[in-house]
């Protein structure tokens, strides 16, 4: 399919006319119904401006677990779109999140990655600020205050920019929307699959998270992790011919799931009656799901899957280790730092209950198969960089590249599936995909309210 493109309204437009410029251009391309998606959307740097006013500011970002929080004066730092954060918590025990932004010139107060502290000092002149309680973020003080400033500094006015903290089983999500859903309902059905992953036990992160820095568009390890099983029988074919893996079957058996909400996952089951997890562990398991969610948990062989717009959690393969099948569970952020760059942060989670040697099985499993030492990541990454680099060298094409997304177009959803979603027999399909490219067209162009 090949559409031409209308250049016509750049040489008209205003000064803010790109906005009206890219947002014709994706309405008169981007067909997730149809299954037709252009190639630009991966890296176009209007596009990407678009992003950072539209999509990050309006959805939910997760911006840590619990567990790296432990104590009173614990903050990590992390980032809402491009924007720095810091992530704290009181002496109250509350996490808080504010704009890692010194009011005084805009100085980051934070700028080491995580610590505990008892109060933030910025590096520059050294405005000080609460870390704790009710007052976390409140202005405590400046140096030589009372020459510096005799008529006294208005302490409310210089408080830092506060953001909205909602927890869903140990993930903590920050959003600068005051308006827009709650967490709970902004998740929606995906919480069902999520429990499985995070809320199955309590979960704890192992050391800190790996972050290294990927020449890619966020968009396309998002939506791998939303709604692609399909590339693991190619991409990842060492898993066949290390005989670690049969044929397609690897990819193809289980669930693909759309719970709405631009979200997605996959579900590979295996067929054995065992379940692969610990015995020492199932009591917690018991307690923590129902017993639909207990069955598919045992049945699960892989979960892959991504929440609105970055954040994505997988359980990979089982795979046999020292004579167990075992996996390693993690959570991932594609975090943007450009039109075709991510930060990419990745975190290893073990049940804090567990048996060592479980523990330690998982951390091998993790080291392994994803991470920067990872075999799959190594496979991925070559994939979102070379189709980045098409992207880019498109961008000044004047025929649009359209791509193909109707994988599974005309399947229905089962009917009986315990789970919430529309849930699709097998996992070759891309509806998730679909839904996950609508939501994000929606919101793109979508004039924020002011
Ligand atoms: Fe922070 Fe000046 S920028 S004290
Ligand atoms: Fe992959």
């Amino acid at each position: 399919m090949n559409a031409k493109r209308d250049t016509s309204s750049y040489a008209t437009g205003s000064a803010h006319d790109w906005r009206s410029v890219t947002a014709d251009r994706l309405r008169g391309t981007v067909d997730p119904e149809q299954g037709w998606i252009p190639m630009f959307v991966y890296s176009d740097p209007d596009v990407y401006r678009l992003e950072l006013e539209r999509v990050f500011p309006q959805t939910w970002t997760f911006v840590a677990h619990v567990t790296e929080l432990p104590e009173a004066g614990s903050f990590v730092v992390r980032d809402i779109g491009e924007e720095s954060v810091i992530v704290g918590r009181g002496d109250d025990r509350t996490i808080r999140v504010f704009l890692n932004s010194c009011r005084h010139r805009g100085m980051r107060l934070a700028c080491e990655d995580f610590g505990t502290v008892k109060s933030w000092r910025c590096p520059y002149h050294g405005f000080t600020y609460a870390a704790s309680g009710d007052f976390m973020g409140t202005m405590r003080g400046a140096p030589f205050e009372r020459m510096a400033y005799p008529q006294g500094l208005d302490r409310d006015a210089l408080h830092l920019i506060e953001a909205r903290v909602e927890i869903y089983q140990g993930l903590v999500f920050a959003t600068w929307n005051r308006t827009g859903p709650s967490l709970r309902d902004y998740l929606g059905d995906v919480r069902w699959y999520l429990d499985l992953v995070v809320g199955r036990a309590e979960m704890e992160v192992v050391g800190v998270p790996q972050k290294w820095v990927l020449p890619a568009g966020w968009k396309l390890p998002s939506d791998n992790f939303t709604a692609d099983a399909y590339h693991t029988a190619t991409a990842h074919s060492f898993l066949g011919r290390l005989k670690l893996a049969k044929g397609a079957d690897f990819g193809r058996d289980g669930y693909h799931i759309d719970p709405g909400g631009g979200h997605g996952l996959g579900v590979g089951v295996h067929t054995d009656d065992a379940s692969y997890y610990p015995d020492e562990l199932r009591t917690e398991f018991a307690d923590r799901l129902d017993p639909a969610q207990m069955v598919l948990l045992d049945r699960v062989k892989n979960l892959h899957g991504n929440v609105f717009p970055n954040f994505s959690f997988l359980i990979p393969n089982f795979i046999e280790i020292e004579g167990r099948k075992v996996s390693g569970m993690m959570l991932r952020t594609w975090q943007p730092i450009g039109a075709d760059r991510i930060q990419v942060w990745s975190w290893h989670l073990v049940e804090r209950n567990a048996p060592d040697w479980w523990k330690r099985l998982c951390r091998q499993m993790y080291v392994q198969t994803f991470g920067t030492s990872g075999m799959f990541d190594q496979d991925d990454t070559e994939n979102w960089e070379a189709q980045t680099r098409n992207s880019n060298a498109s961008l000044h094409r004047e025929e649009e590249i359209m791509l193909h997304y109707g994988m599974g177009m005309h399947a229905e959803p089962l009917t009986d599936f315990p789970g919430p979603g529309r849930v699709y027999d097998g996992k070759f399909s891309e509806a998730a995909g679909r839904s996950y490219w609508r939501r994000w067209l929606d919101l793109v162009l979508e004039e924020p309210t002011k």
